[in-house]
């Protein structure tokens, strides 16, 4: 199976916030936030092993910026661990006013998808090469959260 780098699939979508993504106030729902940071770690999953994929968990999604219709949200997500099946990718969201174009850093989320094979099965995904000091770092923190999850899934198990 080829390897490939973490900028081989590295994405970013974006798109102007309407007022159907929103509440009377005009806040956006983290919800919209959210499915687009699902939409662009799926691309990212998908463009690295060229399969389906499905989505395992969110780590975290920390909204820490409000984000108001009108306001151009853009997203850039890239993988940080790669498992046997699983991938892990990082996704930073900005918020651009369009009128005064300043922009905030308005969240950011880790998520874990699997790759699948045609019956629906884990799949192996091909294994991420790291060309620069901060990828490695971003590797180890990815390996020390999936190991984590695993330790405390047996727990669970353990405890009922
Ligand atoms: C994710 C899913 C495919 C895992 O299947 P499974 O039978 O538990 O498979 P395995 O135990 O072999 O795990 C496969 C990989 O997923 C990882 N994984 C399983 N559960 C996970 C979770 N909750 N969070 C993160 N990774 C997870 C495992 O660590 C393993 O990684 P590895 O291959 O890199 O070692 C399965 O639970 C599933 O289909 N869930 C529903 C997914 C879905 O529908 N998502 C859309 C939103 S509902």
């Amino acid at each position: 199976m080829p390897e490939k780098k973490v900028s081989d699939s590295a994405s970013h979508i974006s798109r102007v916030m309407m007022p159907t993504d929103a509440n009377i106030a005009g806040n956006v729902f983290g919800g919209t936030i959210l499915k687009m940071v699902d939409e662009v770690s799926g691309l990212v999953a998908l463009r690295h092993c060229n399969s389906n994929v499905v989505t395992a968990s969110i780590e975290h999604m920390d909204f820490l910026y409000p984000v108001h219709v009108g306001d151009l949200l853009s997203l850039d997500a890239k993988l940080t661990y790669v498992g046997n099946s699983s991938m892990e990718v990082f996704v930073s969201v900005t918020a651009e006013n369009l009128m005064t174009g300043e922009r905030q850093h308005a969240g950011d989320s880790i998520v874990t998808l699997v790759s699948l094979d045609r019956d629906g099965h884990p799949k192996p995904a091909p294994r991420l090469i790291l060309t620069t000091d901060e990828e490695r770092r971003l590797y180890a923190e990815g390996e020390k959260r999936r190991n984590l999850r695993i330790e405390r899934a047996k727990e669970r198990k353990k405890t009922g």
